[in-house]
């Protein structure tokens, strides 16, 4: 498959997803969302891959926001029409039918940090920089920031963040619950690989569904919640996974042969 801005390669059950750029340090014009739309597509259909990791080219930028030269002169309804589609392909991220880690290597600002809030884990690299700095250039957050942003990191802080366009470092997110784990630049994809490991070598179907229990579930009351995982948990027992997965607990034996069914 061809793209121009991003570059999707496959290594065994693991997609890597890279945002490539450079010249705009990974800023997201429409022809790279149309490539991520294009390749979040293919991982989703393909059967073989069970983890996905996203993250940007070189070592100073993940995704330095949406372009401004593009967005500079558009009319409201270019501004909408921009918007729904970003976060359409972004949703798309979020409800994928495998799990999603952000490895987060340098800036991460306006749409870069709700492209990393889409996914399902992040990790930084010391150097990254995340912050929705739209309200300085007169916008709001149009790519899920709002929304994102507070469901992380809880609505106090987002507004704090979104108000001032404060930009926070690694350390920072880490100890507001924005990232999961804070590394060194040079280990933060073999730490990224390793996170997905240690998913991959779990039931990915159970993971699959854990994945829609936890989203879904965070949407809608605890009763409406605890149903729907009562519901998810009952489809684990038409799997060949659940039949291996507790076999191999009665047999003691450590290794587990998944099949993804
Ligand atoms: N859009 C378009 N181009 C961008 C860009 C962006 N978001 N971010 C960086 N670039 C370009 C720069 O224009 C520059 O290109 P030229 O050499 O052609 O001028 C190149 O990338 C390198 O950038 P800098 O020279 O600025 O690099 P720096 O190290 O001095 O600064 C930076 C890095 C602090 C990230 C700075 O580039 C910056 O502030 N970028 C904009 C960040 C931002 O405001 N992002 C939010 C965008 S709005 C948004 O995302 C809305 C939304 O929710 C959908």
């Amino acid at each position: 498959m061809e793209f121009k801005n991003v570059i999707l390669e496959k290594e065994g059950k693991l997609a890597i997803l890279t945002i490539n750029r450079p010249k705009a340090l990974n800023a997201l014009n429409a022809e790279t969302i149309n490539d991520i739309d294009m390749a979040v597509d293919n991982i989703a259909k393909d059967k073989g891959i069970e983890a996905v990791i996203v993250t940007g080219s070189g070592n100073k930028s993940f995704v330095a926001g949406a372009d401004i030269k593009e967005m500079k002169d558009m009319s409201v309804m270019d501004g909408r029409e921009w918007a729904i589609y970003a976060n359409g392909v972004f949703r798309k991220i979020e409800t994928l039918n495998k799990p999603v880690i952000a490895a987060v290597n340098g800036f991460a600002l306006g749409g870069g940090c709700e492209i990393s809030m889409a996914c399902d884990i992040r990790i930084a690299s010391k150097n990254a920089k995340f912050g929705q700095p739209e309200v300085g250039l007169g916008i709001t957050p149009g790519f899920g920031g709002t929304q994102r942003l507070a469901r992380h990191v809880g609505m106090g802080r987002a507004k704090e963040l979104i108000y001032t366009a404060k930009i926070v470092g690694a350390e920072e997110a880490y100890r507001i619950g924005l990232v999961n784990k804070v590394v060194e630049q040079e280990e933060l994809m073999d730490e990224a690989k390793k996170l997905a490991n240690s998913i991959m070598k779990n039931a990915p179907v159970a993971v699959r569904l854990c994945k829609q229990a936890i989203n879904r579930g965070m949407q809608v009351d605890i009763d409406t919640a605890v149903n729907l995982e009562a519901e998810l948990f009952g489809e684990c027992f038409s799997t060949e996974d659940q039949t291996e997965g507790m076999t191999a607990f009665m047999e003691k034996r450590k290794e587990k042969n998944f099949k993804n069914r």
